[in-house]
């Protein structure tokens, strides 16, 4: 049994379990930002700051399964004048053990769910080229704009290309 919830504060508890996701994902070879082995005491920073941050420009949400922490995906809906009916999605990571279950389909619906109602027509990300994610994104109908080479480095260092994907809703 899957849930997905919004988290717009988290226990220590719920913190740890967040850790944990992201230093295994990153572990695991996922390319969202950080390079390989991630330190705990950077993934325990990354998430002060995204917990500090939530609010109007950042929504996170988690999977859960049996009350463990599986999986987590954020938006930043877009303060700027000209683009509040915009929004970013970032860091859609699934626990290894727990993929290839739809958790990442439930993070995503959500996520549209959410963004309809609060407006946001138009929701944009970047992936890096030839991932897993590239195929998830595509099932879930999202636009693919083009790719930057050597954009960011892979877990392992190398420079890898970035893909563009956009998706419109209607309200
Ligand atoms: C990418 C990631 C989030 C996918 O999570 P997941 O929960 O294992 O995803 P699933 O394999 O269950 O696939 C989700 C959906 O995409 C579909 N899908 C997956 N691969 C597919 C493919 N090659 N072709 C068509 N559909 C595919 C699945 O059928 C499923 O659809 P459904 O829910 O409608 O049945 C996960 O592999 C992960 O955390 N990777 C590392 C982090 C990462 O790269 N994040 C992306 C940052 S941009």
């Amino acid at each position: 049994m899957i849930s997905v919830r919004r988290l717009e504060q988290a226990t220590p508890e719920e913190r740890q379990a967040l850790i944990e996701l992201i230093l295994t994902t990153v572990n695991a070879g996922a390319s969202i930002g950080f390079l390989a082995p991630l330190a705990p005491e950077v993934a325990e920073e990354y998430w002060r700051g995204v917990l500090a941050s939530l609010g109007p420009g950042l929504v996170l949400w988690v999977a859960e399964q049996e009350g463990r922490i599986i999986g987590s995906v954020q938006l930043a809906p877009s303060l700027r004048q000209n683009g509040l009916h915009r929004a970013d999605l970032m860091k859609l990571m699934v626990h290894p053990s727990a993929r290839g279950q739809g958790v990442s389909s439930r993070l995503l619906r959500e996520v549209e769910r959410f963004a309809r109602g609060a407006g946001r027509t138009l929701l944009v990300l970047d992936s890096e080229a030839g991932s897993k994610a590239e195929s998830v994104y595509q099932h879930h109908q999202w636009q693919r704009v083009g790719e930057i080479p050597g954009y960011a480095k892979d877990t392992g260092g190398v420079l890898r290309s970035t893909v563009v994907y956009f998706k419109t809703l209607v309200p």
